[in-house]
């Protein structure tokens, strides 16, 4: 939508900066800006392009939040002490935007806008104004932007983050909501806000929970001196320091006066304080807090914790988690605690543990719910009666009254990252150069505007080439043309893989990469769902998945553009017993990962459908990725039928009886198949190939491999026999008896003709990883 008007008024545009640079070759040299007009921006590109207030006391530009991640922010212009800033604005807190090519522009319409890469629109002041239109900040630290005839369109002011600053009002419907933590500035769980009835309160507002705990909720309005008849409901601080709220809230910075700078800050871990620059030591003092007993804050150590008051830690209290728990992120407190057992409603097997001392708010733990909470427990000498929580009875003992603690007021910054790649579009490579050009060649105008035209003609995007910068900004994987496809291929000459619904051609990209380029044989489905199904694959990312790179779609030409995998797939390895027991072992819990990954962790559920060696790869390490999944998906749209699963798909030796036998089809149908699929492994005989006795129907027919495994296992008594008469001669001897004890056990349990007795992937992880005994 800008991007055409923009695009319009470009020739206009360029002949005006032509113009004006003729005359003033040096006014884009001037690092410090004043005010912003229409029609100009600021780039993220230039960290020397801030807003300056008039007296320089606060700036407004882009601070960097993460690699690659920045926000449109308001800032104290002087540093402290270690050199940062202090942030008491942010436009875009909950989306970063990349470093490159994003802009603010106050647009021709009065509209102020925050673009992510050139593309995307984040934020917007959503204004409107014919006349000229100016931003400014000032030395308050508010951006205004103003008509020439001095109306304020909008205000900084009035759309708080998580500070107030002196003469900033809060008013009704706005709030102070807190940071995440210390590093991230992204919407915290605190707010200070004006409640329904007229008083200012503190609200902790968690992912499953929320509750007001200042002033204190036991207490009435009265008890607490607030007064909810003043339906006002403004609150300000001056800039003496004085805090006053229309409920009668009030209070006097301790070293009030005018002169220092002050903020009103919602901190992250849920107290309100009242900083005092201290111009000497360049560091904020507090002059004032809400809440004294930092145990009172609800959710700061998350759920099943307790918080207990020591003076020394930083906010006053350190953080544990209850026996039995343990610490779930090491990065985010707030996560708090999770068991380290499982708990099941049926068994009786739970035994209670005495914790004294002890108080929790909310306690939900002796009713069986699914999500067991404590919430807000905290440990003090005033607290008469012991809590008691549920635990397993065989690890009772071991707890006796034991608690972890978490000192979480450090947690080690994380830097938030945006991976992605850039095209730069061409027009503003156009308009780099006219700009080079015009300034050049000063009064020659004419030259120019004709110039103007002829690239413009040359360079406009279609909307499909804009569709696909987008695309690729966003989801970091490209489009090829068939063209590009064809020549890294040459001509489709080396195949090196068939099926899938496609044949794989080898091929070296323009960017050298060697890539596995598969032509799809019967997708007939738009370009734009192709496109959907692709991008879907293309954000799956897993080390035991293969990764895609792009794609091509062109007419009846339909591709994937896929990582080159070295050593081929598991098939061919198998056929010619390069894969030694501890291989065949790693590739059993590689491609174990993987699938767990698509049925459980993505973002989107994917069943593979159609898992066999020949879908399995190896690297140059020989470790497992798994190849072809989210294609059962690709390839179905074109048929016609909506219903997901219209035909059997996968192949014969490797499907599930719920295929045959028309069941709902779940993941238990990728784990069936992963089970032949290790069967082969151990054994080293193809499902179908070997026939050690006639079935008759087809069904039964396809499960040989599970049915001479089973027999030979129920023959022979001896464990270690019947081991060696089924593993694949190959390693004979040359195993460790254990783990394959354990292989066989869970590649018997995902072959199960009932999909419900048969184990999930995250499961069939554990036992292989924790090499738990099997029970065959
Ligand atoms: C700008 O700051 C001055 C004092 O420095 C103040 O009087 C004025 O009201 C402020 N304007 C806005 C729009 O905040
Ligand atoms: C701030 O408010 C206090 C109390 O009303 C008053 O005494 C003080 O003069 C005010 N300061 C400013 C700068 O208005
Ligand atoms: C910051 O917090 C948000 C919201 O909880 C989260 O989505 C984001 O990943 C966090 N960023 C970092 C760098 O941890
Ligand atoms: C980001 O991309 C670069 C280059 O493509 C890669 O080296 C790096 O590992 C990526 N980082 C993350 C966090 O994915």
């Amino acid at each position: 939508m800008h991007n055409n008007n923009h695009f319009m008024s470009m020739p206009i545009l360029i002949l005006f900066i032509s113009l004006t640079l003729s005359f003033l070759p040096l006014s884009f040299s001037t690092p410090y800006i004043h005010s912003l007009n229409k029609g100009s921006s600021l780039s993220v590109e230039k960290p020397d392009q801030v807003l300056i207030s008039p007296k320089g006391v606060f700036s407004a530009g882009f601070h960097s939040v993460g690699d690659n991640a920045y926000c449109f922010a308001i800032w104290f212009s002087e540093p402290l002490y270690d050199g940062s800033h202090t942030i008491v604005w942010m436009a875009n807190r909950d989306q970063p935007i990349n470093g490159r090519l994003s802009k603010l522009c106050l647009l021709q319409n009065g509209n102020l806008i925050l673009t992510d890469a050139g593309q995307l629109n984040v934020w917007a002041t959503g204004t409107e104004s014919i006349s000229s239109a100016q931003l400014l900040l000032n030395d308050t630290g508010n951006l205004v932007l103003l008509t020439l005839e001095g109306l304020i369109l909008w205000q900084s002011f009035d759309s708080p983050t998580d500070t107030l600053l002196p003469n900033q009002p809060l008013i009704k419907n706005k709030k102070l909501v807190s940071s995440r933590s210390q590093t991230n500035y992204s919407s915290g769980f605190y707010n200070l806000f004006f409640d329904n009835d007229n008083v200012l309160r503190l609200l902790f507002a968690g992912p499953e929970t929320s509750s007001i705990y200042w002033p204190d909720p036991w207490l009435n309005n009265w008890e607490t001196l607030r007064s909810s008849y003043n339906d006002d409901r403004t609150a300000v601080l001056n800039s003496s320091g004085h805090f006053k709220s229309t409920d009668n809230f009030e209070f006097t910075a301790v070293d009030s006066g005018i002169g220092t700078q002050k903020r009103l800050t919602m901190d992250y871990d849920g107290n309100i304080r009242l900083y005092s620059l201290d111009k000497i030591g360049k560091i904020w003092s507090v002059s004032w807090q809400a809440i004294q007993k930092p145990c009172n804050i609800h959710g700061i150590c998350g759920p099943n914790s307790l918080c207990t008051y020591v003076p020394l830690e930083k906010f006053g209290r350190r953080c544990y988690c209850i026996p039995g728990y343990k610490i779930k992120s090491h990065t985010d407190q707030s996560l708090g605690c999770e068991p380290e057992f499982s708990l099941s409603c049926s068994d009786g097997e739970a035994g209670f543990l005495e914790l004294h001392f002890t108080g929790a708010m909310v306690f939900t733990n002796y009713n069986c719910y699914t999500k067991s909470l404590l919430l807000n427990g905290y440990r003090s000498t005033g607290f008469p009666d012991p809590m008691y929580i549920k635990l397993p009875k065989v690890t009772l003992k071991s707890y006796t009254n034991h608690v972890q603690g978490f000192s979480s007021d450090c947690p080690r910054p994380v830097s938030l990252q945006l991976n992605r790649t850039y095209k730069k579009p061409q027009e503003n490579e156009t308009l780099q150069f006219l700009v080079w050009f015009a300034s050049a060649i000063g009064g020659v105008e004419i030259i120019c505007v004709c110039l103007v035209f002829c690239f413009l003609y040359r360079t406009r995007p279609d909307s499909v080439a804009t569709t696909q910068s987008y695309l690729q900004i966003a989801t970091g994987f490209r489009k090829f043309t068939y063209s590009e496809l064809k020549q890294a291929t040459h001509n489709f000459g080396e195949e090196i893989g068939r099926g899938g619904g496609g044949i794989v051609y080898k091929g070296v990209l323009s960017d050298h990469r060697v890539a596995a380029i598969k032509q799809l044989n019967d997708a007939n489905q738009g370009e734009a769902e192709f496109l959907a199904e692709a991008s879907t694959i293309g954000r799956v990312n897993h080390m035991n998945l293969i990764e895609v790179w792009g794609y091509c779609a062109e007419g009846k030409h339909q591709l994937l553009v896929y990582e080159y995998m070295e050593h081929g797939s598991l098939a061919e390895n198998l056929a010619t017993n390069t894969l030694d027991w501890v291989k065949r072992f790693d590739i059993a819990v590689g491609s174990a990962k993987g699938l767990a990954y698509l049925h459980e962790e993505c973002l989107e559920w994917v069943l593979h459908c159609d898992v066999k060696p020949q879908n399995i790869l190896l690297d140059s390490n020989y470790h497992p990725k798994v190849a072809d999944f989210g294609l059962s998906k690709l390839l179905n749209r074109g048929g016609g039928h909506n219903s997901s699963f219209s035909k059997v798909r996968g192949t014969r030796g490797y499907t599930a009886p719920e295929w045959i036998f028309n069941h709902r089809i779940t993941s238990k149908v990728d784990v069936y198949s992963y089970g032949v699929v290790v069967l082969e492994m151990v054994t080293g005989k193809s499902p179908l190939t070997n026939s050690p006795s006639s079935g008759n129907s087809g069904d039964m027919e396809q499960r040989h491999l599970v049915k001479w495994v089973r027999e030979k296992m129920n023959e022979t008594v001896a464990k270690e026999s019947w081991l060696e008469e089924i593993i694949d001669p190959v390693m004979k001897g040359r195993y460790d008896a254990s783990k394959m004890e354990i292989l066989v056990g869970v590649a018997l349990q995902c072959v199960e003709e009932n999909k419900d007795a048969r184990r999930t992937m995250s499961q069939v992880i554990q036992r292989l990883v924790h090499h738990e005994p099997s029970d065959y």
